[in-house]
C-alpha cells in the first residue's frame, strides 16, 4: 500500500524518535546516542540503543530494531497502517484520504461488523425455545439477566450452518466469515459453522467492538472451550477480557484465570475483574494492563496450573513496577465457586487478607521444607536468600526481620545470606544476558540473511557497503556504475540493493522510515544495524572499491560453494574476476 511520500516524511519530521520513545524508555544519553532497558525484553543491563541521528533504535541484547515506524508497530502491538495512524494523531496530522479504506482495514471493518451481528444473533436465541439450554446453564451458574445482558451472553444453535445462514442473509461474504473465525469451509464445499451448541460469550475490546468470542460446552464434553483465533481483529496476546468495562473501574484490576470468574465477579460487585485468556502473560499484555493499573491482584485456581501462572504472572509483571498481590482462595476453589458458595463479603475479606508478590514466594517455598527441623530450615534461608536477592534493600531488611523472629535466626546471618546470593545472582545474569545478545544476534542473522553465515565476509562487506549507501545516497550511482544488484552474495543484501536502486531511479528518499512498509521487522532491525555500523567508519571511496571487490570475491566463492545458484553471465562474470584475480598475483 502506497503512502504518499511528503506525508510519511512529515510524519517522521513531527514524530522525532527520541521524543516518541521516552515516553515509553527511560534513557541515559551516551555520546550522540541513548541507551535504556530495552522495553521489548527484560534485562537488567541497558542494551537498548536510540540514535537520534539516523532516526533508529537497536537492541543488542533482543534484536529489536528500525525506525520510529517500526517502534510503535512493536510497542504499541499495531500493523503498519495503524502505526502510521497512531503517530499521525500523537503529532496532529490528518491522514489522507486512500489509505484509510485499504483492503486489509476494510476486511477487519468486515470482521468487527461480522462478529456484532453474531454477538447479537447468539444473544436472540435465549429467547427461543431452542436456545433455553443455555439460558438454564446461565441460571443454574446464578447469573442474573441483567449479568446475562451486561456482558451479551448467548447461545450457539445445536445446527450447522444457522449462524452462516443468517450473516449471508445479512449480506455478508463466505471470505468474511472464515476470516472472523465465525464458519469454515466444508469438505464438500459448503459453510458449516465453527461454534455450534455452546454457550457463547462475546469479547469486547476497549472501544466496544466484539472481535472474537469464547464458546463453553453446556455439558462436560471437550473441548471445554472453543476460542476465536487470531484474525484481523483479534488477538489474544494483546486482549484481556472484560477491560471495556474494567478499564473505568480505577486504576485496580483483579486478574482471573476465566471468563467464568469475570462474569461471576462482575455480577458480585467486583467489576475491576479481567481475564488474560491464557497463561502465558505475553509482553503486549503486559502493557497493556500497565496501561490501565498500577495495582493488579492475581487470582488463580488454586490447582498446580494456577499457582503455576501465578508465578508466571508475578515474572511478567515484576519489571513494571505495578503493586502485585496474590489471593488465595481455599478450599480449591476458582474463584467463580468461591462467590457462589461464600458470597460477596467473604470473597471481599480474601482480597483483603491477599499477600504480596514476596510474602507469596516465601509462602510457597515455605511449603517445601520441613520448618520444624534444622536442616530444613537452612535449605529454606538459602532458597528464601535466593528470592529476596531481587528485591530492595528496604524490602530485604523487612523480610530479614521477618524470617529472623519466625525461624529465631539472627537478622544479620539471613542479610548476609541474601547478600551474597545477590552477588552470584549479578555475576550469573551478566553472563547469561552476554549469551543470549550473542545468540540473539545470532538468530536473526540466520532468519532474516540466512546466507551471511556462509559467507561472512562477503556478508559484511555487503552490509557496510548498503549501511554507507543509506547514509550517502549519493553513492549510489556511483556504485551502481559498477556492481549489479545480482552480484550481491546474500540475498536480503541484493533485495536491499535493488531497492536502493529502484528508489533512487524514481527520485525516492533513501531513509529508512520508508523502508518499513516494504521490510518485514525482523529485516528492519538487520537494516537499522547495517546503518548504524557502517555510521562509525571513516569512509572514501577506495574503501567501497575494496568492499565492491570482497562481495565479487563472495560471489566467486558462493559460485564454488552453490554453483546451481548461478545464471550465465554471472558465470562470465566470475571467470572475469577470477581472471583479474591471477593477473594479480602474477605481477
Ligand atoms: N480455557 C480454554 N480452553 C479450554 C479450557 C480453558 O480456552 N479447553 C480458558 C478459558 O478462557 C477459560 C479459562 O481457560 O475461561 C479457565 O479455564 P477453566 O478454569 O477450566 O474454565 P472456567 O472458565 O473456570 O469454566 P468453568 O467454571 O465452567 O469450569
Ligand atoms: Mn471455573
Amino acid at each position: 500500500m502506497a503512502l504518499p511520500e511528503a506525508f510519511i516524511r512529515e510524519l517522521v519530521a513531527r514524530n522525532d524518535i527520541e521524543s516518541v520513545a521516552s515516553s515509553y524508555v527511560s534513557m541515559k544519553r551516551r555520546g550522540r546516542n541513548l541507551v535504556g532497558l530495552c522495553p521489548f525484553h527484560g534485562e537488567k543491563t541497558p542494551s537498548f540503543n536510540l540514535y537520534p541521528e539516523t532516526e533508529s533504535f537497536y537492541c543488542f541484547g533482543c534484536g529489536a530494531g528500525g525506525d520510529v515506524i517500526t517502534f510503535i508497530k512493536r510497542i504499541e502491538n499495531l500493523d503498519y497502517i495503524d502505526a502510521v495512524k497512531f503517530l499521525a494523531s500523537r503529532a496532529g496530522m490528518q491522514l489522507p484520504e486512500e489509505q484509510v479504506d485499504d483492503k486489509t482495514s476494510r476486511l477487519r471493518m468486515r470482521i468487527l461488523e461480522a462478529n456484532r451481528e453474531a454477538a447479537r444473533f447468539f444473544h436472540s436465541q435465549l429467547s427461543k425455545p431452542e436456545g433455553r439450554i443455555a439460558l438454564d446453564y446461565y441460571r443454574r451458574r446464578g447469573y442474573t439477566d441483567a449479568t446475562i445482558r451486561h456482558f451479551g451472553l448467548g447461545y450457539a444453535p445445536n445446527a450447522w450452518d444457522e449462524l452462516g445462514k443468517h450473516l449471508r442473509s445479512k449480506g455478508f461474504r463466505d471470505e468474511e466469515l472464515q476470516a472472523a473465525f465465525l464458519t469454515r469451509r466444508g469438505r464438500n464445499g459448503g459453510s458449516y459453522d465453527i461454534f455450534r451448541n455452546r454457550a457463547m460469550i462475546p469479547i469486547i475490546d476497549i472501544r466496544g467492538a466484539v472481535i472474537g468470542f469464547g464458546g463453553r460446552v453446556l455439558d462436560d464434553s471437550k473441548p471445554k472451550y472453543i476460542n476465536t483465533e487470531s484474525t484481523l481483529a483479534f488477538s489474544k496476546s494483546n486482549t484481556l477480557f472484560a477491560l471495556n468495562f474494567a478499564k473505568s473501574t480505577g486504576r485496580e484490576l483483579t486478574l482471573c484465570e476465566g471468563y467464568m470468574d469475570v462474569i461471576a465477579l462482575h455480577q458480585a460487585g467486583f467489576p475491576n475483574a479481567v481475564a488474560a485468556l491464557g497463561t502465558a502473560f505475553p509482553e503486549e499484555q503486559v502493557r497493556l494492563i500497565s496501561r490501565y493499573a498500577d495495582k493488579v491482584n492475581l487470582i488463580f485456581d488454586a490447582d498446580e496450573a494456577g499457582q503455576k501462572a501465578t508465578r508466571r504472572a508475578l515474572d511478567a509483571l515484576k519489571p513494571t513496577g505495578i503493586e502485585v498481590k496474590v489471593i488465595t482462595v481455599p478450599d480449591g476453589k476458582d474463584p467463580d465457586e468461591f462467590i457462589r458458595k461464600n458470597g460477596p463479603e467473604r470473597f471481599r475479606l480474601l482480597l483483603e487478607r491477599a499477600s504480596n508478590a514476596m510474602e507469596y514466594r516465601l509462602m510457597r517455598l515455605g511449603d517445601r521444607y520441613p520448618l520444624n527441623t534444622a536442616d530444613g530450615r537452612v535449605n529454606y534461608l538459602r532458597e528464601a536468600a535466593k528470592v529476596l536477592a531481587q528485591s530492595s534493600a528496604v524490602e530485604q531488611d523487612i523480610y530479614a526481620g521477618r524470617l529472623s523472629q519466625e525461624l529465631s535466626v539472627s537478622k544479620d546471618a539471613i542479610l548476609q545470606q541474601i547478600r551474597q546470593a545477590a552477588g552470584r545472582r549479578e555475576k550469573q545474569q551478566k553472563r547469561q544476558e552476554l549469551s543470549r545478545a550473542v545468540k540473539q544476534d545470532m538468530t536473526i542473522l540466520r532468519r532474516v540473511n540466512p546466507e551471511a553465515e556462509t559467507f561472512p565476509r562477503a556478508a559484511s562487506a555487503e552490509e557496510t557497503l548498503l549501511g554507507v549507501m543509506i547514509l550517502h545516497p549519493d553513492l549510489i550511482p556511483k556504485v551502481a556504475a559498477v556492481l549489479s544488484a545480482d552480484q550481491f552474495v546474500t540475498s536480503l543484501n541484493r533485495d536491499l540493493y535493488a531497492y536502493l536502486l529502484q528508489r533512487q531511479s524514481q527520485g525516492l528518499l533513501i531513509e529508512l522510515p520508508f523502508f518499513a512498509a516494504d521490510f518485514d521487522e525482523a529485516s528492519m532491525a538487520y537494516i537499522t544495524r547495517m546503518v548504524q555500523a557502517a555510521k562509525d567508519r571513516a569512509f572514501t571511496w577506495e574503501d567501497a572499491e575494496k568492499y565492491i571487490a570482497i562481495i565479487r570475491e563472495g560471489q566467486v566463492l558462493r559460485g564454488m560453494k552453490q554453483p546451481e545458484s548461478l545464471q550465465n553471465d554471472q558465470i562470465e562474470d566470475i571467470l572475469r574476476v577470477m581472471r583479474d584475480r591471477k593477473n594479480k598475483k602474477d605481477i
